[in-house]
């Protein structure tokens, strides 16, 4: 088990290769979301366990939508179903949930069990972001919109940081992908500046602690420069 020091606060995680994994087992896609919620679930734990501050979770993207029905009712009633056991968990877990992106589509009654869910454990420190009808761009542009409402005409990176879904939190030093992927998929465009990508073919269903294990290490083996030199004070460290 690997422990994480100030240099690793963040991991944000895209969870792809449910539906391979279900389909390679002869199964419907949705199988493989199920098993996905699992993995989430031990991969939080273990994230809060070895000392992170902060995981976010890529659970369903803008372009999502265009899946079948019947995937995306799943992965909504998937959804209603983890707001359910983690509400009940909430003082054992001792999580903040913050949802991410635009949920004035969902319906109502999400809205409302996630809203629920955000206050009771805002007391919390730990924090688990759930990106959700989530988009990147879409979220820079709400960004600048907001900005232009409270009058604004001339803009700066602080602007923009502090209007963003996620200003609540540090952004992420670690971005895993599963699945085999080698792109971000709109996510997090902005807080992705300066972050480490991590590449795995592990479908998510079969991704593991020592899967997190192996990004963590990964991690540590890079050498995060921000654009400047790494003097050899900072090899030291
Ligand atoms: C990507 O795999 C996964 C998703 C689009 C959804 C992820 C959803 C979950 C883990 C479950 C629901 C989430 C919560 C928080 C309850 P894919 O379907 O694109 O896999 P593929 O690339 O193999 O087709």
């Amino acid at each position: 088990m690997v422990q994480v020091d100030e240099r690793l606060k963040h991991i944000a995680f895209i969870m792809d290769g449910n539906g391979r994994w279900a389909q390679r087992r002869g199964k419907p896609r949705e199988y493989g979301h199920r098993f996905g919620v699992e993995t989430l679930e031990t991969v939080n734990r273990y994230c809060q366990k070895i000392g992170l501050q902060v995981v976010t979770v890529y659970a369903f993207s803008t372009e999502n939508w265009k899946r079948p029905k019947r995937e995306v009712d799943t992965i909504m009633m998937l959804l209603d179903q983890y707001i359910t056991k983690m509400t009940r968990n909430l003082k054992k877990d001792q999580v903040c949930y913050h949802f991410i992106g635009n949920l004035s589509v969902l319906s109502p009654k999400l809205q409302e069990r996630i809203r629920q869910l955000e206050e009771l454990s805002s007391q919390y420190s730990l924090i688990v972001n759930i990106a959700l009808n989530y988009g990147g761009r879409e979220e820079i542009v709400q960004c600048c919109n907001r900005l232009i409402a409270e009058g604004k005409t001339e803009i700066t990176e602080a602007d923009i940081s502090r209007t963003l879904y996620t200003a609540h939190c540090c952004e992420p030093d670690l971005i895993v992908r599963t699945g085999g992927e080698l792109r971000l998929s709109n996510f997090l465009m902005w807080q992705s500046a300066y972050s480490e990508l991590y590449f795995t073919d592990v479908l998510w269903p079969d991704f593991s602690t020592d899967d997190v294990d192996a990004a963590i290490t990964a991690f540590y083996s890079r050498k995060r420069r921000y654009g400047g030199v790494v003097t050899d004070a900072d090899e030291s460290k």
